[in-house]
């Protein structure tokens, strides 16, 4: 264990990078005063509930990058169709601590509420950046009454965002077929997802589906770029893909 010597309120150790695991599977320790305990990297409740601890592990070790590529490429496309970003209203899927919608709001994005499937991940961006979603659904969108789905619905989308969020047992091909299902024809998607995930041996559903709405021309897609999502605990890079298109008719 490489262990992270930090200000913060605790000691931070990740798996030595001759170790490597599964995606789904990675993991750090972490002490924070009783003793060395193991956190799952999907273990989003407990890594919530710690301030800090999310940005520390993904964003100063781990070096992820996804929010801020994708916003680049969504506020990108949008002036290339002459959008202007602060009339649009976004449902940020897997919103998780809000730095998503962060990344929005500064570059101009009018409104985004927020989506995730654990009270921990709104209870966090209340927290730590409180005012970024105009509201916050704790909801699990494969298994939504018609008035949930009316309420969430009623935030009148004309964009969507989903990073870091689909496919390893976190958001499935359904939930994000059930939020697409709520955004607006002619409304914008943003998503990252692996690299692998869109490929013809993709074992996911996201290639079978992205791929199916492009084919039929629900989607269009406008822009798409390969980068480094964040480094592994092997510290070997996760390509991912950020990918921007426009819903252009509503499931057929
Ligand atoms: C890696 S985090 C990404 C959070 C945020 N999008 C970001 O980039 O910082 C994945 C988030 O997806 C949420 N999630 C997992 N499964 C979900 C589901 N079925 N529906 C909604 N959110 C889900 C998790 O709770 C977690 O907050």
């Amino acid at each position: 264990m490489a262990v992270e010597r930090s200000e913060l309120p605790y000691r931070l150790a990740l798996p030595e990078p001759t170790e490597t695991h599964e995606q789904d599977a990675e993991f750090c320790v972490i002490d924070t005063g009783g003793g060395w305990q193991e956190y799952r990297f999907h273990d989003y409740d407990a890594l919530y509930r710690i301030p800090g601890l999310y940005e520390k592990l993904f964003y100063d070790i781990l070096q992820c990058q996804s929010p801020p590529v994708v916003c680049d490429l969504l506020v990108e496309q949008l002036r290339a169709q002459q959008v202007d970003p602060s009339s649009l209203r976004v449902l940020d899927v897997g919103a998780g601590n809000g730095i998503v919608a962060e990344e929005l709001r500064s570059r101009g994005v009018g409104k985004v509420v927020g989506v995730d499937i654990i009270p921990e991940a709104r209870d966090a961006a209340e927290r730590d950046r409180p005012g970024v979603y105009a509201d916050y659904h704790v909801v699990d969108l494969t298994a939504l009454d018609d008035e949930q789905a009316e309420s969430i619905a009623a935030g009148g989308f004309d964009a969507l965002t989903c990073v870091a969020a689909l496919g390893f047992g976190d958001i499935p091909p359904a939930a994000f077929r059930a939020a697409f299902d709520m955004v607006a024809v002619d409304g914008f998607v943003a998503i990252t997802l692996r690299d692998d995930f869109l490929s013809d041996g993709d074992t996911s559903g996201f290639s079978g589906l992205i791929g199916s709405q492009l084919d039929s021309g629900e989607l269009e897609q406008l822009g798409s770029t390969v980068y480094r999502h964040r480094l592994a605990t092997s510290r070997d890079p996760l390509l991912y893909r950020a990918v921007v298109a426009r819903k252009r008719r509503p499931r057929g």
